[in-house]
């Protein structure tokens, strides 16, 4: 939706930098353009899967305050790690376009290694990963054990989150 609106604005600009300048000048006019409107694009990009991190985040300190700090139900932490499952098979589409923190300038803040778009396949598994330890993690809550449950917690904050985060993510911005 989104896409298409900048798209079809693009395609209306360079139509009027066309009569301005003439055809000679509008390939280039219209190139320059998109050049700046994708990097908007992108720096939305940016900020979404931001959001689907933070969001991730979020469902996680639901579960760490439960298990650490009695706060909320055991449901409401068996619904949070469900979300996560649910949030990680989101992050592959929300990481399609290529914006990493090598860019910055164009693309805005941001800690995406480059990594990710040379080891794709690589990231994926990771997503995968995550949502494997998520379902490892709702089976624990079910059966109720509460050794269980904090062992699957720990694995899918280690092995799930830092997996990819310590390969994919880069130092902090400030
Ligand atoms: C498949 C890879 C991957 C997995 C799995 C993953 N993350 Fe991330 N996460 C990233 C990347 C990459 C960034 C940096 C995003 C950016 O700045 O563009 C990030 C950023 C974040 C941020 C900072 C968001 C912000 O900008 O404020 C939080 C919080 C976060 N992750 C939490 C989690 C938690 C909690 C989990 C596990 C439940 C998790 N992540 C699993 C890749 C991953």
């Amino acid at each position: 939706m989104k896409r298409s609106t900048l798209f079809a604005a693009a395609g209306s600009v360079a139509l009027a930098a066309g009569v301005i300048l003439g055809a000679g000048s509008m390939t280039q006019a219209s190139a320059d353009v998109g050049a700046q409107l994708a990097s908007a694009d992108r720096t939305a990009v940016v900020k979404e899967r931001q959001e689907l991190m933070k969001s991730i985040g979020g469902n996680m300190k639901t579960i760490a305050d439960f298990l650490k700090e009695s706060k909320g139900t055991a449901t409401e932490a068996q619904a949070a790690a469900a979300k996560i499952g649910e949030l990680a098979q989101e992050i592959p589409a929300a990481f399609e376009t290529e914006a990493s923190l090598a860019e910055m300038d164009a693309v805005g803040k941001n800690r995406s290694k480059p990594e990710i778009w040379l080891n794709w396949d690589g990231f994926v598994e990771d997503a995968e990963t995550l949502k494997a330890k998520s379902a490892m993690l709702v089976t624990a809550f079910a059966g109720g054990e509460s050794g269980a449950i904090q062992t699957a917690f720990g694995d899918m904050g280690k092995n799930g989150c830092g997996g990819c985060h310590q390969d994919f993510r880069g130092p902090k911005v400030e």
